[in-house]
């Protein structure tokens, strides 16, 4: 199947370790996050304990696991990852809670996806630092407690809304990552070709800073993309010629809207007349899977004014309408 521009991470991997920022001074955007952040772990330094705990959420792209990653750089520690559907046992929790050394970081991506059961064992393990667990067999149990060094966890999530709620209130700090300004993307697009070395004019990294659905997994992805156009059929240098060109080859639209994004457009604007329809049934029409409509094709859609929520469903909107009937007169 051809790679998918929005496709999440956990599917094809981002592979750009090299442009991924390590610290906070690298970090393009998200000024308010950044700025708490901040504050907090100079304040965890100057008492000497561990950073409280941390969720990030929002759409996927967005810069969870870069910020992750850039709190342990920051600290100074080491950071161990797991994500929340690998976690199938109590016992393979235990085993990651128990590895832990003092002031760690421990990343639990898509933390909304652990299972409650084994949920309960992280409140004592945040509160507390505390592994409560249970030993022996039927009949014959009985509950240990063993002693955690002072660590951070940092979970990550699409969905803050699918978070129990005693989970949620173990955060002390709870930050929400917004989509990226388009002056933001030109930033993070011009960073990426100095890195790469591959030069890119002003006004084409403008051009995908604009169609890269304020995101940046999909600046960067678009970048290659786009330079691998220029390598070949170029001249070695992106432009905005090559650019536009390469956009239209992707199937990217002026908005950044790709194939499935016009898919769910058109499938709830001509199959069900615009709406107002269930997410499961707009999904199913598209062939896509209810997580990735909800995670992403929808907040965009969202976002940009294309469809709106309603207590019936989903609506298309004016924006929408009309920005099908432009497409077709193209
Ligand atoms: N604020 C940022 N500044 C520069 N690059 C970023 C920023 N946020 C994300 N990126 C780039 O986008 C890619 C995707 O970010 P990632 O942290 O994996 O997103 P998420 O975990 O939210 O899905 C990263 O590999 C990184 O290269
Ligand atoms: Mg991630």
């Amino acid at each position: 199947m051809e790679e998918r521009i929005i496709d999440k991470e956990e599917i094809i991997g981002d592979n750009d370790n090299n442009i991924r920022p390590q610290y906070i001074s690298e970090y393009i955007g998200q000024n308010e996050v950044k700025e708490n952040i901040k504050i907090f772990i100079d304040a965890a330094r100057m008492r000497n304990e561990s950073l409280d705990h941390v969720l990030l959420y929002g759409p996927p792209g967005l810069g969870k696991t870069t910020l992750a990653h850039i709190i342990a750089n920051e600290l100074g520690t080491n950071i161990k990852t797991t994500t929340g559907p690998s976690i199938e046992k109590s016992g393979d929790l235990a085993a990651i809670l128990s590895s832990l050394e003092p002031g760690d970081v421990l990343f639990i991506d898509e933390i909304h996806r652990i299972p409650k059961v084994i949920e309960e064992i992280l409140y004592p393990a945040m509160e507390d630092f505390e592994l409560d667990i249970v030993v022996g067999t039927e009949g014959n149990t009985r509950n240990i407690k063993i002693d955690l060094p002072p660590f951070t966890l940092v979970g990550a999530t699409t969905r803050s809304g699918d978070l129990s709620s005693p989970l949620r209130d173990r955060f002390g700090i709870v930050s929400k990552l917004n989509y990226y300004s388009e002056e933001e993307l030109t930033e993070i697009i011009k960073r990426t070709s100095r890195i790469l070395n591959f030069k890119i004019d002003d006004d084409a990294a403008q051009e995908l800073a604009k169609r890269s659905r304020k995101t940046p997994r999909i600046a960067n992805r678009l970048f290659k993309r786009v330079r691998d156009f220029a390598s070949v059929i170029g001249n070695g240098e992106i432009d905005l010629d090559i650019t536009k060109d390469a956009l239209k080859r992707l199937k990217v639209d002026k908005y950044g809207l790709d194939q499935i994004d016009l898919e769910y457009l058109t499938s709830l604007i001509n199959k069900f007349n615009g709406g107002p329809v269930g997410v499961e049934t707009i999904s199913a029409s598209i062939g896509e899977e209810v997580t990735t409509v909800l995670d992403v094709i929808e907040p965009y859609l969202l976002q940009e004014g294309f469809i709106k929520r309603t207590p019936r469903g989903r609506m298309a909107t004016e924006k929408s309408i009309n920005h099908l009937k432009e497409m077709k007169i193209d």
